[in-house]
């Protein structure tokens, strides 16, 4: 099959490598705003070159994805749409709550497959773990915690466009509560502090943040996120139930350190990014995209599911300007 990809750059690279690497993907054709960017990539691939976005729909994809910057996601996704292509489209999906009800109504009217890049859905772990909770090992679910601890921030010229921690990095959070414990988010109630750099709250953004969800059922979920975990980069979950618990990321490559003694966990070596501690993640769930565009299965995550993962950001942020708890019926849905 023959793939289209928009966006070189630090993740759009990456997926353009796993792409190329896969037996079902003949032909890669890449773009980017900066058509510099787009052929450095695709000669180390052997892939074409398309001027852009539509002059690589016009040549005919079997499938597209969008790793561009996030303001360019949403006027993609509608190219790709009414060229009737199905897409892969990195988190988030728009930019703005609004923009995502709407391209939510457009594959609802179109039938268009969209997939979504939450790619912890196809971690070994948190499938463990959401297996877990469906067999009912664990007795009912009373606590979780969550978070998404960065190594070292991202350069300073992402923050402004990144829509803050809440959407950009602990939506990933809220994502994978919703898919492990099968219940939606109820209420929230979240706060943010500036311990590093200034560029953060310049652009009106944290760099650290913690929330404290109540879900549909009652259930308590702990969420924290941060940019400065310099032992190593930490995304983990802990799931508590009354008859036992299951933790997410917790193995030798823990980034931190017992203060007991004697003991030798964790080992090592840590994993110092998002794209290393996801690898055979981000693998999967383009194969799973794959999967879509020959029509074998439905997209394993809809705009849809991305929207309720964008409403609890929303609500978060709301939550952290306004200093109260949200209902998240106060978060406008469809
Ligand atoms: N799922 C994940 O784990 C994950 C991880 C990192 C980034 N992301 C998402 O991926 C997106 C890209 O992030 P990044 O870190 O690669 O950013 P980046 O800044 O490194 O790269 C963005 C690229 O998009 C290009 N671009 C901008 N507008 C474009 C347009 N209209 N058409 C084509 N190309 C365009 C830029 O020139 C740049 O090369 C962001 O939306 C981010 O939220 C997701």
């Amino acid at each position: 099959m023959r793939i289209g990809l928009a966006g070189a750059g630090r993740i759009g690279a990456f997926h353009a490598r796993t792409l190329a690497a896969l037996d079902f993907v003949d032909e890669l054709v890449v773009t980017d705003a900066d058509l510099g960017a787009a052929k450095t990539l695709a000669d180390e691939l052997g892939a074409d070159v398309a001027p852009d976005t539509e002059a690589l729909l016009a040549s005919g994809v079997d499938g597209f994805v969008i790793a561009a910057a996030t303001p360019a996601h949403a006027p993609l996704l509608r190219q790709s749409i009414a060229a009737g292509v199905p897409t892969f489209c990195e988190k988030p999906v728009a930019s703005t709550l609004a923009e995502t009800i709407g391209l939510a109504d457009l594959v609802a009217s179109t039938g268009v497959q969209v997939h979504v890049g939450f790619q912890r859905r196809f971690d070994a772990g948190y499938r463990r773990a959401r297996a877990a909770v469906e067999s009912g090992e664990l007795g009912f679910i009373h606590s979780i915690r969550a978070n998404t601890h960065d190594q070292a921030p991202p350069h300073a010229s992402y923050v402004p466009t990144s829509g803050g921690i809440f959407r950009d990095c602990n939506v990933h959070d809220f994502d994978i509560l919703r898919f492990v414990t099968g219940r939606e988010v109820a209420s929230v109630y979240a706060t943010g502090a500036n311990k590093g750099a200034d560029f953060f709250s310049a652009a009106g953004d944290v760099d650290t943040a913690g929330a404290l969800l109540t879900l549909d059922d009652g259930t308590i979920a702990l969420i924290s996120s941060t940019r400065y975990n310099g032992a190593g980069h930490d995304v983990r979950m802990e799931v508590h139930g009354e008859k036992g618990t299951i933790a997410v990321g917790l193995d030798h490559s823990l980034a931190m350190r017992s203060a007991e003694e004697g003991v030798d966990f964790p080992r090592g070596p840590q994993k110092w990014s998002f794209m290393e501690r996801f690898l055979p993640a981000y693998q999967a769930e383009l194969t799973a995209f794959a999967e879509v565009v020959r029509g074998e299965r439905t997209s394993p995550c809809t705009v849809r599911d991305a929207l309720e993962a964008s409403r609890i950001a929303e609500a978060c942020e709301l939550s952290r300007a306004e200093r109260r708890p949200v209902a998240l019926f106060e978060i406008k849905g469809i």
